[in-house]
């Protein structure tokens, strides 16, 4: 068998080169159609991804909206370890919202953007390939004065002409960028290409600086893209949990990750990613974002370590790696089934959590520990999924209306109807109301129950574990005049689950925590 990557096995006495992963899901992830983070999630994500050993946190686009600023801000506050990096369009006032974003951060980052390709310069800049050039170093020298750590991006770079590129590259590291990025914006390059395209770059550029691919899925390509131009000379991968991202979305950190570390005898490289937090950042990120992940996704799919067939189940019994190329505890999955009953007590959940990744404080755990007495009363037995989905939709937003009790009566020739009794700030309040559903009728029982009345948006319904027994997760994006909040529950019942996610919507639209949607334009 042809394998041209064996040219480049090596030797187990080579040192792997380390590869930064720069992290965007807060950036380009968060421009998913639909996706609205609003800045509690956003720093959720953002210390789940310290867990995780990026390198780089691409915070957001500082510029788009007052909410974006204050995501960047947060998380330049509150996050220490990785660079916080903040997107900006090269001219002054993105610079400035920027550098405002990131101004409180040990190890601020500003990565500016302009279009290199003929296209983009003609129709959406129409500037002249010089004037773009300019627009860049200035930009730079701007940046520059805020902070050491500058990226300079070529939008485009892969339908752009490679002499153009260097050029506008060796100018902008001449005013002190030291990250030079090449993206596949519209993913439509080939690994082959990417691979040319770096070593092309690198023999004509300083020594000093760092190489960065952007690829985007629009092809299928954006992990191999990826992996070819770090074998051209690329030593930054940006990339997204679950490759969330523009269209069809980015690079996936998962899969870049894991390649990495299962093929070690081709790919000489090595990141700083601690896998066993992969599964439990892509549940994390899956849950914030409503973005659910493909059964069949590599890596953190439900059925990527699932076996089916007879052959291969009795191969894995006889010996694993028959059928599995990798540990499915590596990435942070357990292998053996964790069983939790009505008759567990406090000490054994808190280890179950924290042997799934949890690291809670004594009042979450005394809160989770009501509600998992309830789910195993009602369900019996509780897996690690079920545990996890308990904590994912737990929400630290503070719970100014919580639901008492409901009741759902329908049947055959008459409109559902709700009631439902809960606490509110003004003590308890009860409200009946109809829908054309029993879900519907519980959404508006509780807008009367709390005098709001938000829009639904998107309802998403999954079963956490399988079979009949299994505990329904429910997500919800709901408008409340400009602002947008998502909320989640989890329940054996669809309707309590949608009741909890409609509530977590309400709790979080009156602390203010929604997100205000503004066009989030990311057009140099
Ligand atoms: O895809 C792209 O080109 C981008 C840049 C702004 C980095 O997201
Ligand atoms: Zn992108």
């Amino acid at each position: 068998m042809t394998q041209p990557e064996a040219q480049t096995k090596h030797t187990t006495a080579t040192q792997p080169v380390p590869i930064r992963i720069l992290d965007t899901t807060l950036r380009d992830g968060e421009q998913s159609p639909g996706v609205a983070l609003n800045h509690v999630q956003k720093l959720e994500i953002a210390h789940q991804l310290v867990r995780l050993g990026v390198d780089i946190i691409e915070a957001g686009f500082p510029i788009a909206s007052p909410g974006d600023l204050e995501g960047v801000s947060r998380i330049a506050r509150e996050v220490r370890g990785p660079v916080i990096a903040a997107l900006a369009r090269a001219g002054q006032a993105d610079i400035e919202a920027a550098a405002r974003g990131v101004e409180h951060a040990d190890k601020p980052r500003i990565h500016i953007f302009i279009a290199t390709s003929p296209i983009h310069m003609q129709k959406k800049l129409n500037l002249e390939p010089d004037a773009v050039i300019e627009r860049a170093v200035q930009a730079v020298t701007l940046a520059r004065t805020f902070v050491d750590d500058v990226e300079f991006t070529a939008e485009d770079a892969t339908r752009s002409d490679w002499e153009f590129l260097s050029r506008i590259f060796n100018e902008v590291a001449k005013v002190g960028a030291t990250t030079l990025n090449v993206p596949d914006t519209v993913g439509y390059t080939t690994p082959y290409e990417m691979r040319e395209l770096f070593a092309f770059l690198k023999g004509r550029l300083p020594e000093h600086v760092i190489f960065s691919s952007h690829c985007h899925d629009d092809l299928g390509l954006a992990v191999a893209n990826s992996i070819a131009a770090v074998q051209g000379g690329a030593r930054q991968i940006e990339c997204t949990v679950n490759g969330i991202g523009e269209r069809a979305g980015n690079a996936s950190l998962e899969e870049l990750v894991m390649a990495f570390h299962t093929r070690q005898d081709v790919y000489a490289y090595s990141t700083g990613i601690q896998t066993r937090e992969l599964y439990r950042s892509s549940r994390l990120v899956s849950r914030l974002s409503g973005i659910p992940v493909q059964p069949n996704k590599a890596i953190v799919g439900d059925n990527a370590f699932a076996h089916e067939s007879g052959i291969h189940q009795d191969g894995v019994i006889k010996a694993r790696e028959t059928y599995e190329i990798m540990n499915a505890e590596l990435v942070g999955r357990e292998a053996a089934v964790l069983v939790m009953g009505k008759h567990s007590g406090r000490a054994a959940f808190r280890k179950s959590l924290s042997d799934l990744g949890y690291d809670l404080n004594d009042d979450q755990i005394k809160e989770l520990f009501i509600r998992f007495k309830d789910l195993a009363d009602r369900k019996g037995q509780l897996y690690a999924d079920d545990l996890r989905a308990l904590v994912d939709a737990h929400s630290d937003t503070p719970s100014l209306f919580s639901l008492i009790s409901y009741q759902i009566a329908m049947g055959s020739g008459m409109q559902p109807m709700a009631f439902v009794r809960l606490n509110t700030p003004d003590g308890q309040k009860e409200a009946i109301n109809t829908g054309d559903g029993s879900v519907e009728a519980i959404f508006h029982a509780l807008n009367s129950a709390s005098g709001i009345t938000p829009q639904l948006e998107t309802y998403r319904v999954q079963a956490v574990t399988r079979g009949s027994e299994a505990l329904g997760e429910v997500n919800v994006t709901a408008r409340y005049g400009e602002t947008v909040a998502m909320g989640s529950g989890v329940s054996p019942d669809v309707v309590e689950a949608s009741a909890q996610a409609w509530l977590a919507v309400i709790n979080q639209i009156t602390a203010g925590l929604g997100k205000s949607r503004e066009v989030s334009q990311t057009t140099a």
